[in-house]
């Protein structure tokens, strides 16, 4: 196996404009902590089996987040800055086409503050023993489909449900082709909202479920400010 297959590079997604934060500061640099929020993620990758990271920022923003969060800091791995786009799947090929060659690819939210060293080596374990896996946890409340009347239509079973996390790791062959082929044509894009979507659509191998955490949450609406620097801090404790 030559170097590069070997390597495994991760992407961090932080190009989402944060509106059901309704804040003025974007979510990804809302301060937790004494800490930008998205630096929780760098350290996290920083620290783990990765070789290269590719960080995605908004439009605009490249420099900035250099100088502000990236400068600041000494990273002994090589951080790659590049813009996004427009929906979370514009922004997760503008990360794949700027990693160097590398055999396996983590898509991370860098919303997801919470991210641990051992849950992503269970992904890159996962990658390389799956080709294609996510991390997630099993749901604890009941799930219903609803009418367009707001009536329930049906009970999910709950055993088999699972709530999907990041990150989300391929051999970067396959997730560079699944996102080939879903890049180049609009109508292939209809709803999705994660990588395995993007696999599953363009139809490659089944997708592993791999075990996150429940603290492992996406910062969306503020009271998941509140929870996650109320983990941060116990963390903190505990150390
Ligand atoms: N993301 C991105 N590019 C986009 C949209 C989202 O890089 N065009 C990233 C976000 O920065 C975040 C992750 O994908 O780290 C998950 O998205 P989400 O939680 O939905 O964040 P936002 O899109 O920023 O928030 P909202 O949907 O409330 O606007
Ligand atoms: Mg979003």
């Amino acid at each position: 196996m030559g170097q590069e297959q070997k390597k495994t590079g991760a992407i961090i997604l932080a190009a989402g404009k944060g509106t059901r934060m309704h804040s003025d500061v974007q979510k990804q640099y809302m301060i937790l902590k004494g800490k930008p929020l998205i630096l929780y993620s760098l350290e996290a990758f920083e620290e783990s089996p990765v070789q290269e990271i590719v960080l995605v920022v908004g439009v605009g923003e490249t420099e900035t987040v250099k100088k502000n969060v990236l400068e600041k800091e000494c990273f002994k791995k090589s951080v790659t800055v590049v813009e996004g786009g427009r929906e979370r799947y514009h922004s997760v090929y503008a990360g794949l086409q700027a990693l160097s060659a590398c055999g396996y690819v983590l898509i991370h939210d860098g919303a997801r503050p919470l991210i641990t060293r051992d849950i992503i080596y269970r992904a890159i374990e996962g990658a390389r023993k799956y080709q294609a896996c996510v991390v997630g946890m099993p749901v604890k409340d009941t799930i219903k489909v609803s009418d367009e009347d707001g009536f329930s239509e049906k009970t999910l079973k709950r055993a088999k449900l699972w709530q999907i996390q990041t990150p989300q790791a391929f051999s970067y062959d396959l997730a560079r082709s699944a996102y080939d082929w879903i890049m180049e044509d609009m109508s292939r894009q209809e709803g999705v909202t994660d990588d395995a979507m993007v696999v599953e659509k363009w139809g490659g191998p089944r997708v592993k479920m791999i075990e996150g955490s429940y603290e492992n949450l996406k910062v969306t609406t503020p009271e998941d400010l509140v929870v996650a620097e109320a983990l941060i801090g116990r963390r903190g404790n505990l150390k």
